[in-house]
C-alpha cells in the first residue's frame, strides 16, 4: 500500500464493474478513488439485467460460458452480501427464464441451441407449448415450443448501481465525478489503475472495443398493477429476437436490438421492432404504458468476450471491459478476480482466455469514436460504462 492521501487504487468507470472492483477492492483494505464524470450512466442504465448464462450461452463460445457460469454462480451470495451492507432491494429475481419459440423455423433454430446447451451440461429443459402456458398463462396461443432454464435469473441494473454506489461509500472508496484524465495522468501518482470504461476503454488503452448499439424500451403495467408474468421470457419471434424482463414494481424491459453503430438515437423501426415481437409474444403488453425508449452502447470486441487483465507493456494497469452483452452477469466474478489480480500479481486460471493480449499489442491510435456522437467519450469526456 501507499502512504499518505494518494489512493493504492484508481478505478476509472463507475457503472457495475468499476463500481463492484472498487467495492471488493476497499474491503480488502486498498484505498480507492474511482473516476468517471457521469457515474452510472452508462450501458447499465439502460440494460434489462438478465443473468443468463445459459440462455446466452451459443455455438463457438465455449470459455466465455464457462466465465458466465461461473460468474452467475456467485451472484446469490453477491446480491445478499450488497443487500445486508446496504439495505437496498436489488429487484434480484430467480423465477429462471423461458425461451419461447413462436414458428416452427424458430423452433428450429432454437431446438439446436438447444441441444447444444444441454450438450454442455446446462440445465435447460424443453416444454410443450402447454406446459409454457401452464407457467406462463398470459402467452400468445400460437406457440411451437419452449424450454425453461431454471438457473439464468434477473436483477435491476439501476438498483445495482445505487446498491453499489453505497456499498462503495460505506467501505471508505470515493467516487469523483470529473472528466476522465488520460492514463499517464491516473498512474502519475503510483496508484494501480483498473480501466472499467465500457466503450471508453478503446481511446484510454488503444484496446479493440467497438459500441454495437442496442434499443430498450420500458413499459409499465397499468394502474401499478405487476406484471402479469413472472418469468423473462426470450422470443424467437418470426426470425426476431426479444427478451421481456418483468419487475415486482410494474416495469417491464422489452430488449433490443443489436446494431453494429454507435449513436444513441431511438428509431421508429426500432421501438416497432420490439413492440410487435413483444406483443406477438404476450398480447397484453399492447395495453401497458410505453415510458422509456432509450438506446445504449455495448462495448464489443473482436471475438465479442471481455478483456480482463493487464494491459499489455503495462503491468500497472488491469482492464476489465469489452463485457458487451454480459457485463452484469459477470460483475461479481470480473470485480473479485480483479481485486484478486492487484493482490496476487497473478491471473486466475480462468481468465487466460480473456488476456487484453489476444489481439496484438494495443494500438493507440485507436479512437474508440468509430460512430460515436462528439458528446461521447474520451478525455475529459463521459466514458461508456458497463
Ligand atoms: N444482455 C442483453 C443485451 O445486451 O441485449
Amino acid at each position: 500500500m501507499l502512504t499518505g492521501g494518494s489512493p493504492d487504487v484508481v478505478v476509472i468507470g463507475a457503472g457495475p464493474i468499476g463500481l463492484a472492483t472498487a467495492w471488493r477492492c476497499a474491503e480488502r483494505g486498498m484505498r480507492v478513488t474511482v473516476h468517471d464524470p457521469d457515474p452510472g450512466s452508462g450501458a447499465a442504465d439502460v440494460a434489462a439485467g438478465m443473468l443468463a448464462p445459459v440462455s446466452e450461452a451459443h455455438f463457438g463460445e465455449r470459455a466465455l460460458t464457462r466465465l458466465l457460469v461461473a460468474s452467475a454462480a456467485g451472484w446469490p451470495d453477491f446480491a445478499a452480501r450488497l443487500t445486508e451492507r446496504t439495505g437496498l432491494d436489488l429487484g434480484y429475481r430467480t423465477e429462471g427464464t423461458l425461451s419461447v419459440a413462436v414458428t416452427a423455423d424458430d423452433l428450429a433454430e432454437a431446438e439446436r441451441l438447444w441441444a447444444y446447451q444441454r450438450e454442455l451440461g446446462l440445465p435447460i429443459t424443453p416444454l410443450r407449448p402447454a406446459e409454457l402456458r401452464d407457467r406462463e398463462p398470459l402467452l400468445a396461443t400460437r406457440l411451437r415450443g419452449g424450454a425453461y432454464a431454471p438457473g439464468d435469473h434477473q436483477v435491476d441494473p439501476r438498483r445495482l448501481v445505487a446498491a453499489l454506489r453505497v456499498a462503495v461509500a460505506a467501505a471508505g472508496a470515493t467516487v469523483l465525478p470529473r472528466p476522465v484524465g488520460s492514463l499517464d495522468e491516473m498512474t502519475a501518482a503510483g496508484a494501480r489503475v483498473v480501466v472499467a470504461a465500457g466503450c471508453g476503454t478503446a481511446q484510454l488503452t488503444g484496446l479493440p472495443v467497438r459500441p454495437v448499439k442496442g434499443q430498450v424500451l420500458r413499459l409499465r403495467a397499468p394502474g401499478g398493477a405487476a406484471p402479469g408474468f413472472r418469468h423473462v421470457i426470450n422470443g424467437y419471434v418470426d426470425g426476431r429476437d426479444v427478451y421481456l424482463v418483468p419487475r415486482h414494481d410494474g416495469e417491464v424491459v422489452v430488449g433490443a436490438t443489436v446494431e453494429e453503430r454507435g449513436d444513441l438515437d431511438v428509431t421508429a423501426s426500432g421501438v416497432l421492432e420490439l413492440l410487435r415481437a413483444a406483443t406477438d409474444l404476450l398480447p397484453e403488453l399492447g395495453e401497458y404504458h410505453l415510458v422509456e425508449a432509450r438506446a445504449g452502447r455495448r462495448p464489443g470486441t473482436p471475438d465479442n468476450a471481455p478483456l480482463i487483465g493487464p494491459l499489455p507493456g503495462r503491468p500497472e494497469v488491469l482492464v476489465a471491459g469489452g463485457h458487451y452483452r454480459h457485463g452484469i452477469v459477470l460483475t461479481p466474478l470480473t470485480a473479485d478476480l480483479v481485486a484478486d489480480l492487484l493482490v496476487t500479481g497473478v491471473p486466475d486460471p480462468l481468465l487466460a482466455p480473456f488476456a487484453p493480449d489476444r489481439f496484438g499489442p494495443p494500438n493507440p491510435g485507436r479512437s474508440g469514436r468509430a460512430g460515436i456522437g462528439p458528446d461521447r467519450v474520451g478525455p475529459g469526456g463521459r466514458p461508456d460504462t458497463e
